[in-house]
């Protein structure tokens, strides 16, 4: 069986050689083996961190990531379906934090693997971890979409804070600073710009004394 872990990597992997006169082009097809890592466990890294340090930082990390993974969905999800007079900036306005999402679900995915866990990934294993509220399938007036976006984002604010004091507290100082500097500033910035557009204010008219 293969294993993850790079020190075994040399003995661990067999190859079968074609015999004499039986090379061929043919990929080989349907394959499937035992997992070589189990969702939850980390290899050793070198990168001077503790295993139960690695351990509690990719659960945590796995978290936001899974809530991560959610709210770029629902900014796609609201970009396809956002309506009325604002229909264009908030169009492009969703478009913009979608793809932001997608850059911290990319470096926290990358940040679990290289604290030697495993990331999830997979829309199924997604549902079942995160916190945040499922949505309906249905289009939702502008609004709810709005409200929606800003309580995923303090769910995920809330859970940054206080897995970046862990990370810190533990001498995780990378896992620290990637939920400081990345999730919680990304995240706090696309607050300001969501809420701004839930004040109720005349448009055209001001409100006369
Ligand atoms: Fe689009």
């Amino acid at each position: 069986m293969f294993s993850a872990e790079p020190h075994l990597i040399g003995m661990a992997v067999k190859t079968k050689l074609p015999q004499n006169g039986t090379h061929t082009a043919a990929p080989v097809l349907h394959q499937r083996s035992k997992p070589i890592q189990k969702y939850g466990t980390v290899v050793h890294l070198p990168i001077g961190l503790d295993e139960n340090v690695r351990l509690e930082s990719t659960n945590n990390l796995n978290q936001v990531l899974a809530d991560t993974i959610m709210l770029r969905d629902l900014y796609k999800k609201h970009h396809w379906q956002v309506s009325g007079h604002t229909f264009y900036q908030l169009h492009l306005l969703l478009d913009k934090h979608f793809e932001e999402q997608a850059e911290l679900v990319d470096t926290i995915a990358e940040r679990i693997q290289l604290l030697g866990g495993v990331a999830v990934s997979i829309a199924h294993d997604v549902a079942e971890k995160t916190k945040l509220e499922r949505p309906p399938i249905d289009r939702e007036e502008v609004p709810v979409q709005l409200s929606r976006l800003l309580e995923a984002h303090e769910t995920i604010l809330k859970e940054a804070h206080e897995f970046a004091k862990k990370a810190g507290d533990a001498g995780d100082d990378g896992t620290n600073d990637l939920l400081v500097s990345d999730v919680i500033r990304t995240n706090e910035l696309q607050v300001w710009f969501i809420a701004e557009h839930l004040v109720a204010l005349p448009v055209v008219k001001a409100d006369e004394d």
